[in-house]
């Protein structure tokens, strides 16, 4: 399998866990020693600098690299005792993404990406839109497809996903976020084989939901890499570097047998 280094997260649902873990695998990348650079690509409606409670912290976003208001350097910001990740904010006020610019937040991704010579780059998306259509052409190697167990987010990773490959011949992961083990146990939701048989995207990981990661999040800090979903997480990246891991390893309380 060829390794995604430059990822565009993405699913044309909303709500659906596509920042969280566009943040969550970032630092896992990160604390496994890879240098990283996670970008907020949700032009209009950036929220990464909040849950990473770097709010106060950003002076200039993708759009000031954009049109040369900053260098590269000036829009990178290190979240506290993380030297291998770099965050860049997205534009708070854009309206809409003007087809004019797209090309320029492109080249402000590749300015990014020289910068930091980082080695893994994360894009959060909006999820569809012209942006992601041209990240996905002309900047990604690889996409992030997120579903939940509800069915409008599994029809909504297919169609993402064939969106990537017709777009930029994308190879595609599928990433099951907010995982609620005992409702795929009782059959009350979707189980890992109706999501997988639905989406046909090859699985990557499941995150499970849990409610510490999003009152992490609330506060603006980092997963903790022992909790459920923190493990998920580190579990993801492994197998994004090329290793084979369990899909639960370390998550004692979830046998794959049972959420199948
Ligand atoms: N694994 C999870 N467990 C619990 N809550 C989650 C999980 N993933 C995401 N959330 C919560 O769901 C909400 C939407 O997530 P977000 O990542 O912003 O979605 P999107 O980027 O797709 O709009 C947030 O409040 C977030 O904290
Ligand atoms: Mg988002």
């Amino acid at each position: 399998m060829k390794l995604m280094k430059r990822i565009v997260v993405t699913s044309a649902k909303g709500g659906i866990g596509k920042s969280t873990a566009a943040l969550g695998l970032a630092a896992a990348l990160a604390n496994a020693g890879h240098r990283t650079l996670l970008v907020d690509c949700d032009i209009g409606n950036r929220c990464l600098d909040l849950m990473l409670g770097l709010e106060d912290r950003v002076l200039y976003d993708l759009s000031d690299v954009a049109e040369g208001r900053c260098t590269p350097s000036d829009a990178l910001i290190q979240p506290e005792g993380m030297t291998d990740l770099y965050f860049c904010a997205a534009p708070v006020t854009a309206a809409a993404e003007p087809e004019s610019e797209i090309s320029a937040y492109i080249q402000a991704l590749r300015l990014l990406a020289e910068e930091t010579n980082a080695e893994y780059i994360l894009c959060d998306t909006a999820g569809t839109g012209p942006l992601v259509r041209a990240i996905a052409e002309d900047f990604a190697h690889g996409a992030l497809v997120i579903a939940t167990q509800q069915p409008a987010s599994i029809r909504s990773a297919e169609h993402t996903a064939s969106l990537m490959e017709t777009w930029g011949n994308l190879p595609c992961r599928l990433l099951i976020s907010m995982f609620e083990d005992r409702a795929a146990t009782n059959g009350s939701r979707a189980g890992l084989l109706e999501i997988i048989d639905k989406t046909h995207v090859r699985t990557v990981g499941v995150v499970p939901r849990d409610r510490a990661l999003m009152l992490a999040q609330e506060e603006g800090r980092l997963p903790d890499g022992k909790s459920r979903a923190g493990r998920a997480f580190k579990n993801i990246a492994i197998r994004l570097t090329g290793e084979d891991v369990p899909l639960f390893y370390g998550i004692r309380e979830i046998k794959t047998g049972k959420v199948l």
